[in-house]
């Protein structure tokens, strides 16, 4: 489908890189459908990665992703999902191409700077998890 779910993740709105990070979304040919600045209780945080709770890492992923404020948005592109997962680059940024924001902008594999949807179904999920109707065109 044509869009996708990301967040800035605290480490990089910590670090001051949210301005550089939009300009390289907006730059790569994604619209910004919907966008708030936002900071997430555990409880929040827990939900959102709950497909994650079994993994050793989702106490850490939770407490990191509620300890700052996040951007979170909805991107339209042919091919969201998987362009926007181009663009973020490898999970872990020792391993991401040169160039893009994770390699750019990450601290880590557990801080690292972006979330991209990683299927259709879950950039509806995840979407729907943050934004209302009413926030949204
Ligand atoms: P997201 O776009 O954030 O979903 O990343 P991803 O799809 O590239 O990775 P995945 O969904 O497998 O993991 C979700 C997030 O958990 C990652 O982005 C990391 O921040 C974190 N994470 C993944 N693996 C590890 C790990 O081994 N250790 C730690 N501390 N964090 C991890
Ligand atoms: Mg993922």
């Amino acid at each position: 489908s044509n869009s996708t779910f990301t967040m800035i993740k605290p480490d990089a709105t910590n670090n001051g890189h949210t301005g550089a990070i939009l300009d390289q979304i907006i730059k790569g040919g994604f619209k910004i459908k919907a966008m708030k600045w936002i900071q997430l209780s555990i409880e929040q945080a827990g939900k959102f990665y709950e497909v994650h709770k079994e993994r050793p890492f989702y106490g850490e992923l939770v407490e990191f992703m509620s300890s700052g404020p996040i951007v979170a948005a909805i991107l339209e592109k042919e091919n969201a999902v998987a362009d926007f997962r181009t663009l973020i680059g490898a999970t872990d940024p020792a391993k991401a191409e040169e160039g893009t924001i994770r390699k750019k902008f990450a601290t880590s594999l557990g801080q690292n700077a972006v979330h991209g949807s990683d299927s259709d179904e879950n950039a509806k999920i995840e979407g729907d998890f943050f934004f209302s109707g009413l926030e949204r065109f």
